[in-house]
């Protein structure tokens, strides 16, 4: 029989960037986490809702040491195993790449149930802090959510899926390759279909960049934009509510 486990594993979503972005029902489970592991994703103003509890970051820095999922999973066990109150604390929501349901599976070998707080994924905040109107009724009828690096390296095959329907299409992970994106993308909608592309949404930093299948991948090389960022296609991208077409408006008026 296995021993009683005093510990708890509570998996959240602290949101697209700024740090007002979360739930109240994440900002309670990190008041009251003895540990918190976190990611390079995460604002750490959010960390300061906890005084009394330890915090790990496991996320990748350019130059630091950056931890396996291996590493990160027997890392949550072990504190939880210990007694520990544990939040592992992601950016934007644990269930759109976020790599929750391995730490969920590694948990429960150890009869350890993990409670799971969503949180706002980076694509719906940037969304709506920019108005794109990702559906719209009678316009754009789905979105189509996929990675632009999947676990062999390669942009997901579902991108030339993607690129053959109507929907909006968001790229997470998509900037390494984003020039065979793109040349994706060509093969299936015309020169001129809107693209944008936010980096660092929603914070004070943020970047962003419209254009179209033929010039942005000299704007993202000319507005210098990187990772992290969420790539749109699509004509919700012009949406006339969308800021950036506003913006532009003024700017030619
Ligand atoms: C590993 S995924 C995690 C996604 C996260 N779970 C979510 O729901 O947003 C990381 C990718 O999310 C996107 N992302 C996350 N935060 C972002 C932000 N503030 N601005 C732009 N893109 C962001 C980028 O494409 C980044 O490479």
């Amino acid at each position: 029989m296995r021993n009683k486990i005093n510990g708890s594993l509570t998996i959240v979503g602290a949101g697209p960037g700024d740090p007002e972005l979360i739930t109240l029902k994440a900002i309670r489970a990190v008041e009251q986490a003895d540990v918190i592991l976190y990611d390079a994703l995460v604002n750490p103003v959010i960390l300061t809702h906890n005084n009394l509890g330890k915090h790990y970051f496991v996320g990748k820095r350019k130059g630091e040491h950056s931890f396996k999922q291996s590493e990160i999973n027997t890392m949550l066990v072990d504190f939880v195993l210990e007694g520990k109150n544990v939040v592992r604390l992601k950016g934007g929501d644990v269930s759109v790449f976020a790599r929750a349901a391995e730490e969920i599976t590694h948990a429960e070998r150890f009869g350890i149930s993990a409670k799971l707080i969503p949180g706002i994924s980076s694509f719906t905040g940037i969304a709506a802090a920019h108005r794109i109107p990702l559906t719209r009724r009678c316009m754009y009828e789905s979105i189509w959510i996929t990675t632009g690096y999947t676990c062999d390296g390669k942009p997901s095959e579902d991108i030339a899926h993607a690129a053959q329907s109507s929907a909006t299409v968001v790229i997470l992970m998509g900037m390494t390759h984003l020039e065979e994106i793109i040349s994706i993308f060509k093969k299936y909608k015309p020169a001129e279909y809107p693209i944008g592309i936010v980096q660092n949404g929603t914070l004070p930093n943020e970047k962003w960049v419209t254009g179209t299948l033929q010039n942005i991948v000299k704007r993202v090389k000319d507005e210098g934009i990187s990772n992290p960022a969420t790539i749109f296609v699509g004509s919700a991208v012009e949406d006339k509510t969308a800021l950036w077409k506003i913006q532009k408006e003024i700017q030619h008026a």
